[in-house]
């Protein structure tokens, strides 16, 4: 049974031609035996009517705030409780910037603050509109807000443009509204996942290492698994307990943890790097333990390898996607990051005083490729890993129908 089933969902309606869009998604809700109600801005009448909407949501469909009949029925409060899951779709730059300011000028904007629902938005625009960096700062203040950001995609648009701002499909929207949204969305794809930290000997009982928990890559390979993909994960030490369904491989150095990728990933279809590998290791590992004496001592360390820029490189190298954790410019400096390691997407955090992700639960990500970036918002790494791995799946989906185009 659908997680969404006899679930309250609140489609609200803004005035967008992705309006027509609308009708399909409240009938896939339907479909999901979600009990829908339609609310719509007084712009969205001009695109689609409340007729087919009432139609398809088998409920009338409201616009205005003050209508003492309706307000007689349901009242707008009442009708904010009574929600479970409140998406906005389409979502126009108007309807975003309201909701940003915290306008309650009309009764959608009224809902979206009175309501303690889960809020979704599924943004459709002029792709110019969408790049506008008031836009931008207004999707920055949602994501922060919690307010799940759905979309949007890139394609040819109603204005004739080509660009990012189409309205994500209807059924795309359901999965997201579903809690277990990333279902089947890796069915038969193979997934080779590094995480933790890599161990770097000084000698027998000591070595170079990081704060990374693996907690981050650990939830990667269970969302990937719980979307069907065939998981392979080599991780360095770490306390976590093994995803159920991975295929695990322990390695401690960096060396290790390439060797073992290497012999995983001809058969990959994606790599996702998520270890925090250590960049150098010492020139030689003692055999005895090193004994105190002097007050200084110097440690010479050689660069270990890259085997996420390795993965990347290779000729049939599967779809890369790689981590980045900065401390400043995260994401001008992730971005260079992709592109000198030739990767398909990158994924980077802040490492600040409000986010330290290293044994955190929580993470706050950003998903960039060489073009645009997504703000994932900030969350527990479970929820992120889940709404991470159905981007990565829509982006290796979109890279693989142009491929065989
Ligand atoms: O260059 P930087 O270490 O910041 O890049 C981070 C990304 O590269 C992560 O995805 C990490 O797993 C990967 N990486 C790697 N091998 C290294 C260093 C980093 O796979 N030696």
């Amino acid at each position: 049974m659908s997680s969404l089933a006899r679930k309250h969902v609140l489609v609200g309606v803004t005035g967008g031609i992705a309006a027509y869009k609308s009708a399909e998604l409240v009938r896939r809700l339907v479909d999901q035996e979600a009990i829908v109600r339609v609310v719509m801005t007084r712009a969205a009448r001009e695109f689609i009517t409340p007729l087919t909407l009432q139609a398809v949501s088998g409920h009338p469909v409201r616009d205005a705030l003050l209508d003492s009949q309706a307000e007689a029925g349901m009242g707008h409060i009442e009708l904010a409780r009574w929600a479970d899951h409140v998406i906005i779709a389409p979502a126009t730059a108007d309807f975003i910037a309201r909701l940003a300011a915290g306008l309650a000028n009309d009764l959608l904007t009224t809902l979206c603050l009175a309501t303690e629902a889960p809020l979704s938005v599924a943004p459709a625009m002029n792709r110019v509109m969408w790049d506008h960096p008031a836009t931008r700062a207004n999707i920055d203040i949602l994501s922060r807000r919690n307010v799940h950001i759905l979309g949007p995609d890139s394609g040819l648009q109603a204005c004739g443009e080509t660009g990012e701002g189409r309205m994500i499909a209807p059924t795309d929207i359901v999965s997201c509204l579903n809690e277990t949204p990333s279902t089947g969305v890796l069915q038969g794809v193979r997934v080779v996942i590094t995480a933790g930290p890599t161990w770097e000997p000084l000698d027998p009982v000591r070595a170079l290492t990081n704060h990374s928990s693996g907690k981050m890559g650990y939830a990667v390979a269970s969302a990937a698994i719980e979307a069907g993909a065939d998981v392979i994960l080599v991780s360095g030490p770490s306390f976590e307990l093994p995803p159920p369904g991975a295929t695990i491989h322990s390695v401690k150095t960096a060396n290790e943890m390439l060797a073992k990728v290497e012999s995983q990933i001809a058969s990959a279809n994606i790599f996702i790097g998520v270890a925090a590998v250590s960049d150098y290791r010492p020139v030689e590992a003692s055999r005895k333990k090193l004994k105190k004496g002097q007050e200084t001592i110097r440690l010479d360390l050689v660069r270990n390898p890259d085997i996420l820029a390795s993965v990347a490189a290779r000729a049939d190298g599967p779809f890369t996607v790689g981590f980045a954790a900065e401390t400043e410019a995260t994401l001008n400096n992730a971005r260079e990051k992709l592109l000198a390691k030739g990767l398909d997407l990158i994924v980077a955090n802040s490492v600040t005083s409000d986010n330290n992700p290293f044994g955190s639960d929580h993470n706050h990500l950003l998903l960039i490729d060489a073009k645009s970036d997504l703000d994932l918002g900030r969350d527990t790494k479970s929820a992120l890993a889940q709404k991470l791995i159905i981007e990565i799946a829509r982006h290796y989906r979109a890279k693989h129908s142009t491929q065989d185009t």
